[in-house]
């Protein structure tokens, strides 16, 4: 069995794991920063990945079981309970999928959402937020649950053969990988076995949301886009100009370029580049026919930071304008780079 752990640098923790002897995988809670690297890792071992896996709805990072499934032939899986539109395969407890002459079994373990479930091979168990090193997933976010997470640690992964290692979905520390046998022992929030502790230990908590919780379920749930990424497809399709290399061109007196200002109005107003047309993104689709109407033209968008001249450039070369870049950087670092700027005077 080829097995690989693929760790973000926020702690959240994917898996690759293969039937190398016939060359077919899968990969258990893909994370959208480390598409390149899933499908890297599959094609140095000669895998072709199967299945793609959640093993409950992310509520504290971004799935990338959509985007891989667009990008290559393979199916989505999650347990029934998950409402996600997308899912092709739903899986239930005691179910399992044919990987190559892998089989991998899934354990329903809710508690920490509805639709957690772990993902049982033969010698390890993949426990997703159910049970983390030396803590377990968290109760608090929507459709947790600490009865449930009683039910699913003491009467469900325990009851497991003690010796299977386990692979969390989180691991904060580096600490890779332990058993369920060490955990049972010295994991803290499973040293009073009785149902009412566990659930006031729980409870007891208090911990704070978790960054992007919003729109980590929005796009988890609907297999939409978050900003993140919208912002990083466009600069995949949009060349980037140096404000150095503006700079120059402005200085040079002929510079060739028309500089377009997406900011609003009273920022334009406030401080602009020389020379630069200001057409606000929110209005730029309907005013591009009367205000750039030579397609040939060679634009450079800048916004402020340079994160909507991205997405503004990204939509004049759909709409034609073919030569458009966006400035690498935006207005705020031209002006703290003390380049020159123009202040209307009313
Ligand atoms: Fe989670």
């Amino acid at each position: 069995m080829f097995f690989e752990q693929i760790a973000t640098e926020r702690g959240c923790q994917s898996y690759i794991v293969g039937c190398q002897e016939t060359c077919a995988a899968i990969v258990v809670d893909p994370e959208i920063s480390q598409v390149d690297r899933y499908l890297a890792v599959a094609a140095k071992q000669g895998l072709r990945i199967h299945y793609l896996v959640d093993t409950h709805t992310h509520a504290d990072h971004f799935s990338a079981t959509c985007k891989i499934s667009e990008m290559i032939d393979a199916s989505v899986v999650m347990h029934r309970n998950c409402a996600a539109p997308f899912v092709d395969i739903r899986v239930n407890d005691g179910e399992s999928l044919i990987v190559g002459k892998l089989r991998v079994n899934f354990m329903h373990t809710p508690g920490h959402t509805a639709d957690s479930m772990s993902v049982i091979l033969p010698d390890r168990v993949l426990t997703g937020d159910t049970l983390l090193i030396g803590s377990t997933g968290r109760t608090d976010l929507p459709t947790g649950d600490p009865d449930q997470l009683y039910d699913s640690l003491f009467n469900g992964l325990m009851r497991l053969d003690l010796g299977l290692r386990i692979y969390p979905g989180h691991d904060y520390k580096k600490l890779g990988h332990s058993t369920l046998e060490k955990e049972l022992a010295e994991n803290p929030r499973l040293q009073n076995s009785s149902r009412a502790a566990f659930v006031d230990q729980m409870e007891a908590l208090n911990l704070n949301a978790p960054q992007h919780l919003t729109e980590a379920l929005r796009t988890n749930l609907s297999g939409g886009k978050t900003v993140a990424q919208l912002i990083s497809e466009a600069s995949n399709r949009v060349p980037f100009m140096s404000m150095e290399e503006v700079l120059s061109r402005i200085e040079s007196g002929q510079p060739d370029i028309l500089l377009l200002d997406v900011r609003e109005k009273d920022a334009y107003e406030n401080a602009h580049l020389p020379g630069a047309l200001l057409i606000p993104r929110g209005q730029l689709e309907l005013r591009v026919n009367d205000e750039l109407p030579d397609p040939t033209r060679r634009i450079v968008v800048y916004c402020e930071l340079g994160k909507i001249s991205t997405l503004a450039a990204a939509t004049l070369r759909d709409m034609g304008f073919e030569r458009t870049v966006a400035l690498d950087g935006g207005f705020k670092g031209w002006a703290e780079a003390n380049y020159p700027i123009v202040i209307d005077t009313p």
